[in-house]
């Protein structure tokens, strides 16, 4: 028997999310965020499978979009960061890509090229976030160069993006909105300002286009679930078997460390799973997963290959029986990555991009 570890890629529940994303903000233009690889799960599957939806699809990078259109893939793309050097822009301009513009160097080496055709931009805001952007003040004579420059630049949309949408305290939402608000009316710009928590639950924030990530794969990134954000469908089962089943008497230590102790006598069940594939090592005991689609918990801690899960209450389990690390069950069970998230002390983007390509992808649907 192979190493029973894959990961399933449903590209229907892709399509689903998308566009339950468009459905949120119908005068809008959605850009499938496909960066870090699709979140995971293979940013060139996934854009075959939105091709015909998507007007446009966003990376980090340029080797990203080069990767998508190596592929064949002809939609747009838009560079969130940029260009990391001028150098770049040859290929910006050849490959057909759209670039934000973060910075004044940015700026001055998209002037200063000898254009063969205008390149659409985003001008990138610091509005609230203090990562990448110019400051509100600086960004009123940034647009207005780049406006008056229709040899060099087209399309010109203001960008920025936000710390706190997620949240259910809207304070500096608010203020970020705020800056923005102010800046757009003067310049008449068009906005692109929503992540996945903006286009989910904060309508004002919806511009000429936004830039749903997480929720494309059907994580909630809301720190209160909405009524929209239940409909997401997860797109990615992580799925394992267990490759080993011990009777162990109460008090014995379980893994590395001996961290869990048999609290009774206890069936403990091995997953072939573990950090070398991706799954994080912070999983605390009681973290869940799926045994043939019933809840079990991990007991000690997450080995390189391996993790012991308790299977105590599941009599049923026995070596080859499903493990679920996250996702949905042969019986239907789900086990959500958010919840897996929490109990690693992090988020659903860390585990889904950090599914190492040890585990193979195997996709379904969007035929
Ligand atoms: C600039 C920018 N826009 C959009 C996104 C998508 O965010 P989310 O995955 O929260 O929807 C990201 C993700 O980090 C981003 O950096």
């Amino acid at each position: 028997m192979a190493r029973p570890l894959i990961a399933d890629i449903d590209l229907d529940a892709l399509r689903h999310n998308y566009r339950l994303a468009c459905s949120m903000a119908p005068d809008s233009r959605a850009v499938a965020v496909l960066k870090a690889d699709g979140y995971g799960h293979g940013a060139v599957a996934c854009a075959r499978a939105l091709e015909d939806l998507a007007p446009a699809f966003a990376v980090a990078c340029i080797e990203e979009a080069v990767t998508l259109r190596e592929a064949g893939i002809a939609t747009p793309i838009v560079l969130l960061e940029g260009i990391f050097e001028a150098s770049e822009l040859e290929q910006v301009e050849a490959l057909g890509l759209w670039m934000a513009v973060h910075s004044d160097w940015q700026l001055e080496a998209l002037l200063a090229r000898r254009a063969a055709r205008p390149i659409p931009v985003w001008l990138k805001v610091d509005s609230g976030m203090h990562r990448l952007g110019f400051a509100p003040e600086a960004a009123e004579a940034a647009w207005r160069r780049l406006a008056a420059a229709p040899d060099h630049v087209c399309d010109l949309q203001l960008m920025s993006h936000f710390a706190t949408a997620d949240l259910t305290d809207t304070g500096y939402f608010t203020r970020q909105m705020g800056r923005l608000r102010a800046l757009a009316e003067g310049l008449e710009a068009p906005l692109c300002l929503a992540n996945s928590p903006a286009t989910l639950a904060r309508p004002e924030a919806r511009g000429a286009w936004h830039r749903p990530g997480v929720m494309l794969y059907g994580s909630d990134p809301l720190e209160a679930a909405s009524a929209e954000s239940q409909r997401l469908a997860p797109v990615m089962t992580l799925r394992s078997a267990l490759i080993a089943v011990r009777e162990l008497p109460a008090g014995e230590p379980v893994g590395y460390g001996g961290r869990w102790v048999t609290p009774r006598p206890s069936r403990i069940g091995v997953v072939a799973c573990g950090y070398g594939d991706g799954y994080d090592r912070h999983a605390v005991d009681g973290t869940p997963v799926l045994v043939v689609g019933r809840r079990a918990a991990v007991a000690g801690k997450v080995s390189m290959d391996m993790m012991t899960v308790d299977i105590t209450d599941i009599p049923e389990a026995q070596i080859g029986s499903e493990v679920v690390l996250w996702g949905r069950a042969a019986n239907g069970e789900l086990l959500g990555v958010d919840e897996v998230a929490r109990h690693c002390d992090t988020i659903s983007y860390t585990l889904l991009t950090g599914v190492l390509p040890r585990v193979p992808r195997r996709y379904h649907g969007a035929s």
